[in-house]
Order: structure tokens, then sequence, then C-alpha cells
């Protein structure tokens, strides 16, 4: 069956907008990024995130039919992310895809922000070809708001095997980044710094949690801020009396001595989320049989990860190019089309549910639109 799609994301601070045919081929990805608004911050100012989308959202929708060169009669349905995320952040995104599927009378279908990560790999990217699938695979979705182990038997089959019980992975490195002073996002900034470091000079807890799938990161960021406690330079005047609220929100780098240079600490944290992370979706590929193992989320962007995963994997490992890790649409309207294929539609009453959990089918079955209308 042919699809193109509109999909819609707005569930933290990216306004993005796709359209995709047969959740496949990309025709536009268009995403607006607030991190230069919520940077002073040093994390995603919720409210100003909320505002932020019903600024962007129309010019941002406009521009991707205008790329895809698509015309609303064109469109199969209209796709829109209804959860995990900021409750505010995904009002403006369900109620634009409402407004649009009402007034151009097509399909709504609600999307689980966390199964579009995943459907990012199913995307085909400039010089590749569809990507080939087999099921069972494990998925490791890692970003700023989640870190889960899921194991995928078929499309829309989604069974948790853990997830953090604490921090998201990217949001250890976004809260690490600024314990270091590196800036926000963590992510790119800790990768960069620590190319220059040994990843082995310092010796980073790891919570293995026995045999457990979960994780848990806060212990890690907790030690990471005890070796600046340590080794910061006394010698620097704080520039409040509360030195603790100086390293957290100064953007100026302390200065570390000798082997604790910053970039031998960032490469020893990251190697330490790395080691944790690989480890677990690795044994988990072994025990559940998987015959592949796909990574997704703005975490999966790093280098490190990407080729650690692949060095000790048992099964091949597939993983979207950096640009469809991090949230946009297209992964969106990618995970509708299965949806759409399997005759899954939301009604008008569809709502946004900030703490959405990835199971077994994430469309919520409701009074087809019809009646619902
Ligand atoms: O998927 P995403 O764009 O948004 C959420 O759904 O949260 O992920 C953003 C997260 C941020 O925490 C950012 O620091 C992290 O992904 N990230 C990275 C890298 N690039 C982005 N973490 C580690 N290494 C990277 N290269
Ligand atoms: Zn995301």
């Amino acid at each position: 069956m042919m699809s193109r799609i509109l999909g819609i994301e707005t569930s933290c601070d990216e306004t993005a907008a796709a359209v995709v045919a047969d959740g496949l081929a990309i025709l536009s990805n268009v995403v607006a990024s607030q991190i230069e608004l919520h940077r002073q911050y040093g994390g995603v100012f919720p409210e100003i995130a909320s505002r932020q989308h019903v600024l962007s959202i129309v010019p941002v929708i406009r521009q991707a039919m205008a790329e895809a060169s698509v015309d609303w009669s064109d469109l199969t349905a209209v796709a829109v992310t209804h959860g995990p995320g900021l409750a505010g952040a995904l009002l403006v995104g369900v109620n634009a895809a409402k407004g649009l599927a009402l007034g151009r009378n097509l399909p709504l279908i609600g999307i689980n922000h966390l199964e579009g990560h995943v459907y990012a790999n199913w995307l085909i990217t400039e010089g590749s070809s569809a990507p080939q699938i087999a099921f069972p695979v494990v998925c490791l979705i890692v970003s700023g708001g989640h870190t889960e182990l899921i194991l995928m038997s078929d499309h829309g089959q989604y069974q948790r095997l853990g997830g953090t019980i604490d921090d998201a992975a990217g949001e250890a490195f976004d809260k690490v980044a600024r314990i270091l002073g590196l800036g926000y996002p963590g992510g790119p900034v800790i990768q960069a710094t620590a190319e220059n470091g040994k990843p082995d000079a310092f010796p980073l807890p790891r919570a293995w949690l026995g045999e457990s799938y979960d994780f848990s990161f806060s212990g890690l960021k907790t030690a990471v801020l005890r070796i600046v406690e340590k080794y910061e330079d006394k010698a620097l005047p704080p520039q409040t009396p509360d030195k603790r609220s100086r390293r957290l929100t100064s953007q100026e780098p302390p200065i570390l001595r000798g082997a604790l240079s910053m970039p031998n600490i960032a490469a020893s944290f990251q190697e330490a989320v790395v080691d944790v992370l690989t480890e677990k979706t690795c044994r988990a590929a072994k025990e559940f049989g998987a015959k592949q193992i796909i990574l997704s989320g703005g975490v999966a962007a790093n280098a490190v990860l990407r080729q650690e995963v692949r060095n000790r994997a048992p099964v091949p490992v597939v993983c979207p190019p950096v640009y469809l890790c991090s949230d946009n649409a297209a992964m969106i309207a990618a995970a509708a089309h299965r949806h759409w294929m399997r005759g899954e539609t939301s009604g008008w009453d569809l709502d946004v549910v900030p703490n959405l959990k990835l199971t077994h089918n994430t469309t919520p079955k409701q009074e087809t639109q019809e009646n619902a209308g």
C-alpha cells in the first residue's frame, strides 16, 4: 500500500514536520531547533518551548509541504507525536495535526515518540537503499529524556526489557557537561572534548544493577562532580559566595590539573556510559536471540557508542545517520506508515500523554473519526 504521510513532532525543543512516502522515502524533513533559546538555561525550559512551537509550527509545516512538492490532496494521513514529552509542547503539535486532518478530511494518527526514534532506522537515506531489518531486534533508545532497551518481535510489537531508573543517558551527558562548564547540549561537546583524552584516565563507576537490563547514571554524574570539586584549581576565586552553584552554572571551564584534564574526564565519563549501554544491549541480543541490534535517539549520534556496539555485538548493528538520531518528524511519519497499513488511526479525542510508554501497540484504539467527530 502506498502512502504519503505528513509527520509532526513537537514533544521537546524541536518543531519539526516532514513528508515521507511509504514509510521509507523522505520527501522533506524540516527541523526548527530551539537550542539557542534554551542554551542560557542549560536545558529545555518547558513554557518557552511551548510558546516557540506556537510561533514555528505553521511555517515549519508549510515548508515541509513545499519542499516535498506535494499538495494536500496527495496526502494519505497526518501523523503526530502525542507522547512522551512535555505536555504543553505536545499540545501544539497535536492540535495543529487535528486542525489539518479535520480541514483536509485526512486520517489522524497519534504516534509514540519512542516508536518514532526506532523507525528512523527504516528510512532510506542519501546513497543507501532500503535498510534490511530482520526481527526480532533489540532496540536501544537513548536520548535526552529516555534510555530504553526494547525487544521488538515484529512491526508494532514491543517488549520493554529495561530502562533508566534515574537520569537518561543524554541527560547524564548534559548534566556532566554543565558540571565541567562545557555548555549545552552536552553530548556533542563531550564527544569532541573526549577525542583528546584517555578513556581509562579515571576509573569511574559503572552501575551494572546485577543481571537486570535497567540503567542508572546519577551515581556516575556525582562521581564526576566529586572529581571536579577535588581537583578544581582552588586558586580561582569563586564568582559567587556559593562555590557549588558557581560550578554548576558557570559557562567557563574550571581549570583542572595534570592527568585530570578536561579531555581525560570527558573521555572517562563517555567510556563509562558507553560501556554499560553496550554491554547490556549486546547481552540482551544474545539472550533473546535477536537477529540485529538497532540504535536510536540523540545519544545514538555518539561515535564511540556506535563503534563500541559494532565491535562487541554478536549480530549486525543498524543505526540511523546522525541527523536522523535527534528529534525529527520523518521518523514519526515512518512509524505512522505501519499503523496506517494495519488500519490503525486515532479519534478526535487523541490526547497528549507526557509519560506514554512503548508497549505492543501504541496507537490508541478509539472510536472511528466519523463516530467521534
Ligand atoms: O533525541 P534527542 O534529540 O531529544 C530527546 O528526545 O531527548 O536527544 C537529545 C540528547 C541530548 O541529551 C544530547 O546531549 C544528546 O542527545 N546527544 C549526544 C550526542 N549528540 C546529542 N549524546 C552523546 N553524544 C553525542 N554525540
Ligand atoms: Zn527524542
